[in-house]
């Protein structure tokens, strides 16, 4: 009796599991679709800081939500502490049947981009930029055909092809893997994103050459494929392209030369195809591309006279030629180009004299015509040029002496110059250039005094013998040129100044002196104090911090950012280098100078920068800008 009741018991209990397990069993094979997104976001683990109740799953950060309360977007841009970090992969990708936006741009997720990806269906926009993502972008890719915006730029540790998958997403409009550290060739298949609008892959290590089946994307209107390693020629098909804006090429080392063909992208405003390897003469069919507002050519092997017809480019405010080989004179059509503010025609070939009609381009900022064969004298009518700021014409044959109304263009910065067979004495009116912070007119056969310079952003240095001088000096290879800047009085007439040479000359110096103890000290107690801050270690993956000393990867950075010191990157010029503004892939805007070649060619020069910047990169004082890193690289 009793043992029979203990089986009964028993096997109610049995009775009473099996019940329950196959109950759950039911249960958890069909969760409803939205279950599925409650439990995937469950498990994700990426708001396991936030909540774990998900029955208010569409008021978690970042996730929005359709009537029926399925989810539609997961934009984690207004969401910055939901880390996602290694859990991008936990995620259950096929859970997400309504899913038509992911934004996880700016979030670390370490790891590769799972495959499973590929399970969005209905995805319509990916944007996983600036993530640290690492290892080959997915073939699944390709499944994702609803995808319209494709954004997986700035992750530098990718490695590995374009799939050509990427082929099926006939959908896409914005396709950009710039910055991702892609190899391998521009796949052909990419010719079938009929849709495509832009196509932004610079910043990459992409080789093989440009397929012709890129001319198959009519509706493009960016291609920027700058700064990889492409070679072989511009392929004509690109002529097909008509609604392109910008066909930007430059950093590659495409041979070959430019095409007719680009003369019918009549709506293009932006072409730049410097430091490459084209060569052949500038077709004169671009003087079709009337919309055009930059026309960069320059550190290419191009030759040729430039051609008539670019006088029709109204619109252009950039003309870059400069670093070819190109031969002939200066047309007098360029004149008619009234918008040009920038003018680079330097390191050619070019003969014969400088068109006087180049003072009727006043809007004109820089004229760079130096290291050519130019003769003849320096047109007066460049003084109309009233905003010119930079003004180089050294290393040509010019003549004559320096039209004294140079003195009246008085926003220049940059006066270069030097050789040149320039004659005469020295204008006085230079003095009155208060802005100039590089003057140039070395090696020239000028005579007489050196005007007295009121500009005061130019080096004096002391010159050994007694007198002191600018640096580089403006002023050398000038044999009859008198001493300047030295402290003995040529004439009496320094009688009637009534304070004593010596206090005028060793007072400031004994300030000078003073205040420079001072800040040494001062420096010297901020630096104890501050010791920790003085080299952040680098983090690996995060940029701005990598580039603390002489870091490879910012100065490529850099190189991108500025599209190779470009200038429409440069907002001033001084004695010592140019300066740039540049957004790094982090996003920071940052001044940039590059020192001129011939102070970093000096061989003593080397140490004493290093110097320099070691003391100035531990320098924190708020009206010091700080320095975040320098490169020294050839
Ligand atoms: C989750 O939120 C709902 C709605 O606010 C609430 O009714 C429920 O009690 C919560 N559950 C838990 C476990 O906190
Ligand atoms: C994502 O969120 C940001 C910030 O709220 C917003 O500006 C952006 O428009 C959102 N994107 C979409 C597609 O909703
Ligand atoms: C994604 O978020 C970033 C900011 O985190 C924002 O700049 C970007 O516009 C967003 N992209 C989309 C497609 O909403
Ligand atoms: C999330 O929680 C973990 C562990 O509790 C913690 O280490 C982490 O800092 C938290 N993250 C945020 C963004 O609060
Ligand atoms: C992911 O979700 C789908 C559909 O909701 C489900 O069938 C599948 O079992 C899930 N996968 C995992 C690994 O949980
Ligand atoms: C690509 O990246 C992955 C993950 O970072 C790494 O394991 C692999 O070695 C890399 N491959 C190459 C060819 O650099
Ligand atoms: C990628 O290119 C698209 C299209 O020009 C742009 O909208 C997007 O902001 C770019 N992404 C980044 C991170 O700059
Ligand atoms: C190109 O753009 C036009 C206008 O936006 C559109 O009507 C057309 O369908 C697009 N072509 C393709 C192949 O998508
Ligand atoms: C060129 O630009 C004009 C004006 O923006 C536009 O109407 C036209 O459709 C464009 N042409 C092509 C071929 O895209
Ligand atoms: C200059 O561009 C404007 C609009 O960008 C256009 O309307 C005009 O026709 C262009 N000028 C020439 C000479 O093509
Ligand atoms: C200069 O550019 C403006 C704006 O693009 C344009 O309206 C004007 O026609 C251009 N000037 C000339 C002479 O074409
Ligand atoms: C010169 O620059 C000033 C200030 O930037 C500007 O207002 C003026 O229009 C410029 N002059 C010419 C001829 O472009």
């Amino acid at each position: 009796m009793a043992s029979s009741l203990t089986i009964s018991v028993i096997l109610g209990v049995l009775w009473a599991t099996i019940l329950l397990s196959f109950a759950t069993t039911v249960t958890a094979a069909y969760p409803s679709p939205l279950e599925s997104e409650a439990i995937a976001l469950l498990e994700s683990r990426w708001w396991s800081n936030h909540s774990s109740n998900t029955s208010q799953r569409c008021q978690w950060p970042g996730i929005t939500c359709n009537t029926a309360e399925s989810i539609t977007k997961i934009n984690l841009s207004d969401a910055p502490n939901i880390e996602v970090g290694d859990r991008f992969g936990k995620l259950n990708f096929s859970s997400f049947p309504n899913l038509v936006l992911l934004n996880l741009s700016d979030h670390q997720l370490r790891g590769k981009i799972p495959h499973q990806i590929g399970d969005l269906s209905a995805l319509k926009y990916l944007d996983l930029s600036y993530c640290g993502l690492s290892g080959e972008l997915p073939p699944s890719l390709g499944k994702l055909t609803q995808l319209e915006f494709l954004d997986i730029s700035y992750n530098d540790n990718i490695n590995g092809s374009i799939p050509p998958q990427l082929g099926n997403l006939e959908n896409l409009v914005t396709l950009n893997l710039s910055q991702c550290g892609i190899v391998g060739p521009i796949p052909s298949a990419l010719g079938q994103l009929t849709s495509l609008q832009s196509l932004i892959l610079w910043g990459n290590q992409i080789n093989g050459s440009i397929p012709l089946e890129i001319g198959y994307l009519r509706n493009l209107t960016y291609l920027g494929l700058s700064n990889n390693r492409i070679v072989g020629p511009i392929p004509s098909a690109l002529g097909q392209l008509t609604s392109l804006q910008s066909l930007i090429l430059w950093g590659n080392q495409i041979n070959g030369s430019i095409p007719f063909e680009i003369g019918y992208l009549r709506n293009l405003t932006y072409l730049s195809l410097s430091k490459n390897r084209i060569v052949g003469r500038i077709p004169s069919a671009l003087g079709q591309l009337t919309s055009l507002q930059s026309l960069i050519l320059s550190g290419n092997q191009i030759n040729g006279s430039i051609p008539l017809e670019i006088g029709y480019l109204r619109n252009l405010t950039d003309l870059s030629l400069s670093s070819n080989g190109i031969v002939g004179p200066i047309p007098s059509e360029i004149c008619n180009l009234a918008n040009l503010t920038s003018l680079y025609l330097s390191q050619n070939k070019l003969t014969g004299s400088i068109p006087s009609c180049v003072g009727s381009l006043s809007k004109m900022l820089y004229l760079s015509l130096g290291s050519n064969l130019l003769k003849g004298p320096i047109p007066q009518e460049i003084c109309n040029l009233a905003n010119l700021t930079s003004l180089y014409l050294s290393q040509n044959k010019l003549t004559g002496s320096i039209p004294s109304c140079i003195g009246s263009l008085s926003k220049m910065l940059d006066l270069s110059l030097g050789s040149n067979l320039l004659k005469g004495s020295i204008p006085k009116e230079i003095g009155k250039l208060f802005d100039l912070s590089y003057l140039n007119l070395s090696f020239n056969q000028l005579s007489g005094p050196i005007p007295i310079l009121s500009a005061t952003k130019l080096r004096i240095i002391d010159a050994g013998n007694g007198c002191n001088k600018i640096s580089p000096d403006p002023f050398e290879g000038n044999s009859d040129l008198s001493p300047y800047m030295c402290p003995t009085p040529l004439t009496k007439k320094a009688n009637s100044s009534r304070i004593p040479y010596y206090i005028k000359t060793f007072l400031p110096i004994a300030i000078l002196f003073t205040f420079s103890i001072l800040g040494c000290l001062l420096f010297s107690r901020f630096k104890l104090k501050n010791n920790h801050v003085s080299v952040q270690p680098t983090k690996n993956g995060d940029l701005c911090s990598i580039w603390n000393y002489d870091g490879k990867i910012a100065y490529e950075d850099i190189v991108a950012a500025t599209e190779d010191f470009d200038f429409r990157y440069c907002i001033g010029v001084g004695g010592y280098g140019s300066v740039y503004k540049a957004k790094l892939p982090c996003g920071k805007v940052v001044a940039l100078k590059k020192l001129h070649h011939l102070e970093a060619e000096n061989p003593t020069f080397d140490n004493s920068f290093r110097n320099e910047i070691k003391f100035l990169s531990e320098i924190r004082h708020r009206n010091i800008v700080k320095l975040h890193g320098f490169c020294l690289h050839r």
